[in-house]
C-alpha cells in the first residue's frame, strides 16, 4: 500500500518547489528585464508594490520546499528505508540536496537582502522623485542572485528526479 506520510511531504516538497521556480524564473527571464524599460522613478514605484509580495512568496515557499525535503530525507532514509533511493540514486539524491541548499543560501543572502534594501530605499523616496543611486546596484544583485539561484534550482531539479528514478 502506498506509505501516506511519504506521499504527503513529496507532495507538499514538489508543490512549494514549483512556487518557488516559478516565481524566481518569472522574475529572472521576464519582470527583471522587463522594468529596465521603464524610468528609474517608476521602477522604484513598481519595487514598492511588487517587493513585499515577492519576498513573501519566495521566503514561504523555499523554506517549506527545503524543510520538507529534509523531513522526506530523514523519512525514507531512518524510518522507511524501503522508499530509500539506491546505491545508484543516492550520490544524485545528495548532489540535487547540495545545489537546493545553495539555491536557498543565494536567494536569501543575495536576492532577498537586495530586495529588503530596495524597498526600505523605495519607503523613503518620494512617489516620482529621483531614486538614490545605490538603486541600480541593488537591483543588479537582485537579478543576478535571481538567476543564479533559478540556474542551481534547475540543475537540483534534474539530480532529484534522475536520483529517485535510477
Ligand atoms: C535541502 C534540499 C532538498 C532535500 C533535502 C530534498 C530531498 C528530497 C528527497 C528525499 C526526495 C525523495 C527521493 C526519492 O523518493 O527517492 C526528493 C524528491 C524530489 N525533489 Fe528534492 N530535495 C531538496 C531540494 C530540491 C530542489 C531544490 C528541487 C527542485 C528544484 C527538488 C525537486 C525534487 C523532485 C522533483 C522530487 C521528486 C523526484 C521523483 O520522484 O521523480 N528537491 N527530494
Amino acid at each position: 500500500m502506498a506509505d501516506i506520510v511519504y506521499l504527503a511531504l513529496l507532495f507538499i516538497h514538489i508543490i512549494s518547489i514549483v512556487v518557488w521556480m516559478g516565481a524566481t524564473i518569472l522574475f529572472v527571464s521576464v519582470l527583471g528585464p522587463s522594468m529596465r524599460r521603464l524610468n528609474p522613478a517608476s521602477r522604484l514605484d513598481l519595487f514598492k508594490a511588487m517587493g513585499p509580495a515577492y519576498q513573501r512568496n519566495i521566503t514561504s515557499s523555499s523554506t517549506i520546499a527545503i524543510a520538507a525535503g529534509l523531513i522526506l530525507y530523514a523519512y525514507i532514509t531512518q524510518v522507511q528505508s524501503s522508499l530509500a533511493p539506491t546505491s545508484q540514486g543516492m550520490p544524485w539524491i545528495l548532489a540535487g540536496i547540495l545545489l537546493g541548499l545553495a539555491a536557498y543560501v543565494i536567494s536569501m543572502a543575495v536576492a532577498l537582502r537586495a530586495n529588503r534594501r530596495l524597498l526600505e530605499l523605495a519607503s523613503q523616496n518620494p512617489a516620482g522623485a529621483e531614486p538614490p543611486p545605490q538603486v541600480q546596484l541593488l537591483q543588479r544583485r537582485l537579478l543576478l542572485g535571481g538567476g543564479i539561484s533559478a540556474i542551481l534550482l534547475v540543475l537540483a531539479l534534474l539530480s532529484m528526479v534522475i536520483g529517485a528514478n535510477l
